[in-house]
């Protein structure tokens, strides 16, 4: 972590160029100190939160399809990997890995489960990686002539904008010796049960959402009063997308160390985007960066998908 006089230095930067205008928004990735960490491992129990158990089910049934698109001795390289639970399924269904490389920008909560993945397959090199995975990714020289196989489950790929999604899927695409990128989506389904899964009746994800605000008073020196805000789930229709916010309550002034963020009633800071995708939309955008899908795992009602990417 950058540091000057005991801040997070470019998370103060992100919160004053997110939250010092009159669009405030910050990147979905400052979600996750170790209790936001914490905080998705309870939503992806949530009874309304369906995407973990349905890619749970999806890559179970379709381990035998996926495996057959990873070449002996793949270095399995997994972005935005949290606690790797579903990363299991592959672990158990993939022979002959070489190594798994998880990449998140949790890095306390990464190191524990790379631990733990290291006692559970002491066969397997696990080389955690910590790195925001929009950054170009330096792999281990060791992996360098090994076949790399992606793996992007959880639609975090629907956190980022399409633009960013297509840089995204194009740098993966010239990483050497890539042979195939296993991407979770989500799928555009009804509104009810989407806006159910973003606003859960335990109050989960409202807790994960606030714990930015709380993130920020501790590592970048803000002065927010986190029950000031309330959270808020919206669908977005014309861009196919659930949002996240935080709305201030009441018009007031929050210090972000030497700054300030000035807040109308009813303003708010725009968290999170979630985009769905059909399987029309992202052909279109994998295509565009410059993969072919060729397998498309869903389940029965058409609520996640699965794919597998090919180069070329
Ligand atoms: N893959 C897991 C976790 C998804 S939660 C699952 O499917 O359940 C999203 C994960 O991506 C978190 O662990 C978070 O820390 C990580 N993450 C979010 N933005 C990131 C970024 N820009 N770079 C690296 N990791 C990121
Ligand atoms: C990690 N990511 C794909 C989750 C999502 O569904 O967008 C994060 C999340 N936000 C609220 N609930 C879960």
């Amino acid at each position: 972590m950058n540091r000057t006089a005991g801040l997070n230095a470019d998370l103060l930067k992100a919160a004053l160029t997110g939250l010092t205008g009159p669009d405030k928004s910050m990147d979905p990735k400052w979600f996750y100190d170790r209790a936001g960490s914490a905080l998705f491992e309870r939503i992806t129990r949530l009874p309304e939160y369906y995407p973990t158990r349905t890619e749970t089910a999806i890559l179970t049934a379709g381990i035998a399809r996926i495996a057959a698109h990873v070449p002996k001795g793949s270095a399995l390289v997994e972005l935005g990997s949290g606690a790797s639970v579903k990363t299991r399924i592959l672990l158990d269904g993939l022979h002959d890995l070489a190594a798994y490389l998880p990449v998140d920008v949790s890095e306390s909560f990464l190191r524990q489960v790379a631990a733990d993945l290291d006692r559970a397959y002491p066969a397997l090199p696990v080389v955690p990686i910590i790195a925001d995975f929009m950054a170009p990714l330096r792999l281990p020289a060791a992996y360098a002539d090994h076949p790399k196989v992606g793996f992007f489950p959880g639609s975090t790929i629907g956190n980022l904008e399409p633009d960013r999604a297509r840089a995204l899927l194009a740098s993966v695409r010239q990483w050497p010796g890539i042979a195939a990128f296993i991407v979770g989506i989500d799928l555009v389904k009804d509104v009810e049960t989407l806006v159910q899964a973003y606003d859960d009746a335990a109050g989960v994800t409202a807790a994960f959402n606030r714990n930015l605000l709380v993130r920020l008073n501790r590592e970048a020196g803000a002065r927010f009063d986190p029950d000031t805000f309330d959270h808020e789930a919206r669908w977005n229709p014309d861009l196919a997308r659930m949002e996240m916010h935080l709305v201030s309550r009441v018009e007031q002034g929050v210090a972000i160390g030497p700054g300030m963020a000035r807040f109308a009633a009813g303003e708010s800071i725009h968290t999170e985007s979630s985009h769905k995708y059909t399987r029309d939309s992202f052909d279109d955008l994998a295509r565009a960066a410059g993969w072919r899908r060729d397998t498309f795992l869903s389940d029965a009602q058409d609520h996640f998908a699965v794919t597998v990417l090919l180069p070329g």
